[in-house]
């Protein structure tokens, strides 16, 4: 999707539509809306015509489209719901149901009328951000396999209207930075949605060269071979079912400044996720191609930050492998060696996320000493349950930390809510003949025994996990709970909030 900003008036941006929003009539105020009176003068008394006979009633992502007698175009009025409700997820969820209620309708190009959306104490700049990314995201669909498939708006102006005044480089400059961020969430949703076969371990490698090469920084793939040399036991016995061999994957960008902080992004990149011999049952095991959302998110969060170039130096780790239970699969009963010398019981080969994980915390931990370091993994089955599908689990030992990345979160649109961790979930991941176990006899509290055990491979860095399990997809069942920016497949979780969060709260 193309972005043009425009000082004009949408309605003389020529586009094939024009788009504005339009606040919950109620019986207390259901007078015409003053401010819809440029759209009702191009279109010679419909748009007040529409609003006359109810057809507008400004429901939440409701569309009424309307053509110019002039043949200039339509104006597409959209609901923006109560007036009380209003925020920055009503102006992105606006915006997408606009780009996906003009799908297949023969408009190419779409204006968004900037001053029509701003209302109450949101900032302008904020309205805008949420009108491109909503545009941006909700135009997002995976078409890779489809042999046909209807076309939608390719450009999209946000037409500022005359009377910004100062606001108007701030406006710039937040859209230009938000434009790139969504596109960016593009770019990492068309990688999440690849299927198994095609987005293998060493798939993601070459990617993650690709965007090295891109950006002019140096990425370190270190294969099966020397992963066991550097015994990387996690990986290795993870990955070991596979035809496809285990990867991780280390790409670095520098930050602004030489002196400024280190932040380590480390996800969980199962490739599938079968269970391996603790095999799951076939119900919606498709969904587990979805496993590798959090390195794939950490590779998004890197092209985001080399792109908008934030202040922090930022480490991205990518646990790689593929779960499936082949003759030289792990098995429940081993024991494994991680790369800091800690050893790991399995008890159940489907709790493997924190197994590699285990590895590349050590890792960047030992190597990077860093400030601070965030996870992002599809952990844990019991995330979905506490929290259903569009909120994200987090856990942190660092109150700063958390409270930064809860301060990005309301900003972004991607919802997480903290979690406690305490010493009953630390007694709770003990093992009898190891270190630690990967799983515990009695299903409890599954999202914080899984954090628990990461914990025990961070040591005293402040550490932030984001357990996205529900929120990195979206299936055929959930789809309709989820946000309108979000298609079905994958959501690309954590790159906004993550990307936020380095861009505000760790500075340099
Ligand atoms: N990848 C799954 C978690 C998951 C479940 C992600 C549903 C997305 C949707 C993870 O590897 C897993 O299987 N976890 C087990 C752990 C258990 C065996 C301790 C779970 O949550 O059931
Ligand atoms: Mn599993
Ligand atoms: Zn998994």
């Amino acid at each position: 999707m193309k972005l043009v900003v425009d000082r004009r008036d949408g309605l003389a941006a020529a586009a094939d539509a024009c788009a504005s929003g339009v606040f919950e009539r109620t019986e207390k105020d259901d007078a015409f809306p003053r401010n819809l009176a440029p759209e009702d003068g191009t279109t010679q008394g419909l748009v007040r015509g529409a609003w006359e006979k109810k057809e507008v009633r400004g429901k939440r992502g409701e569309l009424t489209i309307i053509h110019r007698p002039d043949g200039l175009g339509r104006v597409v009025l959209v609901g923006l719901g109560p007036r009380d409700r209003f925020g920055v997820e009503t102006v992105r969820r606006a915006a997408a149901a606009v780009v996906k209620g003009l799908k297949g309708r023969g408009a190419r190009t779409l204006a968004f009328r900037l001053p029509s959306f701003v209302a109450g104490r949101v900032r302008a700049e904020s309205v805008a951000r949420a009108l491109v990314d909503g545009a941006v995201l909700g135009g997002y669909e995976f078409v890779r396999y489809k042999t046909t498939t209807d076309s939608g708006v390719e450009e999209v102006t946000l037409a500022l209207g005359a009377k910004l005044g100062r606001a108007e480089a701030r406006v710039k400059k937040a859209v230009a930075e938000q434009y790139d961020l969504a596109e960016t969430v593009v770019w990492t949703r068309e990688l999440a949605n690849l299927p198994a076969d095609t987005a293998t371990p060493e798939r993601l490698a070459e990617e993650a060269r690709a965007l090295g090469k891109e950006f002019g920084r140096t990425v370190t793939v270190v294969d099966e071979k020397k992963l066991a040399e550097m015994r990387c036991g996690g990986l290795l016995a993870v990955g070991g079912g596979s035809v496809h061999p285990p990867r991780l994957i280390v790409l670095e960008y520098p930050g602004r400044s030489k002196r400024g902080r280190t932040v380590a992004v480390v996800g969980k990149g199962i490739t599938f996720d079968s269970g391996g011999i603790s095999i799951k049952p076939s119900l919606s095991m498709a969904h587990m191609k979805f496993d590798k959302s959090g390195a794939v998110a950490v590779l998004g969060i890197l092209r985001a930050a080399a792109t908008l170039k934030v202040p922090p130096r930022v480490i991205g780790v990518l646990c790689c492998a593929e779960n499936l239970p082949g003759g030289s699969a792990y098995r429940p009963g081993d024991v494994v060696r991680t790369y800091n010398g800690k050893t790991i019981e399995i008890l159940n080969t489907d709790a493997e996320g924190r197994v590699v994980l285990s590895d590349g915390l050590g890792y960047v931990v030992a190597n990077y000493r860093p400030d601070e370091v965030i996870d992002l993994a599809t952990l844990t089955g019991a995330e979905v349950v506490a929290l259903g599908d569009d909120t994200a689990g987090l856990v942190s030992t660092d109150d700063r930390l958390a409270r930064g990345l809860l301060a990005a979160s309301s900003e972004s649109g991607e919802p997480l809510w903290r979690m406690p961790l305490t010493d009953y979930h630390r007694e709770l991941v003990k093992s009898d003949i190891a270190d630690v176990r990967n799983s515990t006899e009695i299903p409890v509290a599954g999202m914080l025994t899984a954090a628990a055990f990461l914990e025990s491979f961070v040591g005293a860095t402040p550490w932030a996990h984001l357990d996205i399990a529900g929120p990195a997809y979206t299936t055929l069942t959930t789809k309709k709970y989820q946000p309108a920016y979000q298609n079905l497949g994958a959501t690309a979780f954590g790159v906004r909030v993550v990307t936020r969060y380095l861009l505000d709260a760790a500075r340099a």
